[in-house]
């Protein structure tokens, strides 16, 4: 058998193994089989070395609470160096690299959405944001960071412009930013995740940016309060799921060398929300 999996902690919610094991099943790659694994926070290094030494496992992608406890134990390439988390890892040459940022940027292509020489809001400073900040920035787009601690904005810009030497980014307030324009908004917060699903990150009463694309990482709900309000005011919406898949099919490449069938992964991804 060829395994690979997810560790984090916990990890009984993800539905990547019914989006990978739906793509295997696709592909006849029937000695292929995706597996959860979880890893408490304080055992990073040993969960690691045990799966890979003794349970044969081929990579793993990793999840919260143990994006950033990798780093040191594998070898980050760039991009997860200037993300400064690591989701997918190859135990073959102990590779670590942050497929968010390509599931990201490819779903944004997938929907048409140009960013090159355009500006573009990120809300948030966290993990996710930090993705989504680094893939922006590497296809030209002028960034504006918003969040609710601006000082965690500032630093995440500054560590990016030490390891990746991302320039093209400034921090500003929520209606400075509004005002300023943009051709995309992107929630990279964690705000209107389920089950607090009608709270918003866009303050009622700022004006949307006209013309601006929605887009949110969140995915659970489908629909969104950020995405309601965004195509109350005309815009055009954007979910996280497709983010979530193109990450998987991402992983999928690496470690199967073959191009991952995006859309049977979206729909097993689909019907595993609706059970989990
Ligand atoms: P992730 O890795 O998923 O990005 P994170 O690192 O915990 O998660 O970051 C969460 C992001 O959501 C942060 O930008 C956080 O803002 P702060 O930096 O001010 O904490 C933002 N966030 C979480 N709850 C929020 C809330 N109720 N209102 C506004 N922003 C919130």
């Amino acid at each position: 058998m060829k395994k690979v999996g997810i560790i984090g902690w916990p990890v009984t919610h993800s539905i990547s193994p019914a989006m990978h094991n739906a793509a295997y099943a696709a592909l006849g790659l029937t000695d292929w089989q995706y597996e959860l694994a979880p890893v408490p926070p304080d055992i990073v290094r040993q969960g690691l070395r045990t799966l890979r030494d003794e349970g044969g496992f081929i990579g793993v992608n990793v999840t919260v609470p143990l994006k950033e406890k990798v780093m040191p134990h594998v070898r980050p390439d760039e991009r997860a160096r200037a993300v400064g988390a690591v989701n997918t890892i190859d135990f073959r040459d102990n590779s670590g690299t942050n497929t968010d940022v390509i599931g990201f940027m490819d779903d944004l292509k997938a929907h048409g959405v140009e960013v090159q020489g355009q500006r573009v809001i990120v809300l948030g400073a966290g993990g996710a944001a930090r993705a989504a900040v680094y893939g922006l920035a590497r296809a030209g787009a002028q960034v504006t960071v918003v969040n609710r601690t601006p000082q965690k904005a500032q630093v995440m810009l500054a560590d990016m412009m030490l390891s990746a030497n991302i320039r093209s980014a400034d921090v500003l307030t929520l209606d400075e930013a509004a005002e300023q324009g943009a051709v995309l908004v992107v929630n990279a917060t964690s705000v209107g995740m389920w089950p607090k699903t009608e709270e918003s990150p866009w303050i009622t009463g700022v004006a949307w940016p006209a013309g601006a694309v929605a887009y949110d990482m969140v995915y659970r709900p489908h629909q969104t309060t950020f995405m309601r309000q965004a195509e109350q005011s005309g815009a055009r919406v954007i979910g996280g799921l497709g983010m979530l898949v193109r990450q998987g099919a991402a992983a999928f490449k690496l470690w199967t060398g073959q191009d991952a069938p995006v859309e049977v992964m979206y729909a097993a991804a689909e019907s595993a929300l609706q059970t989990t």
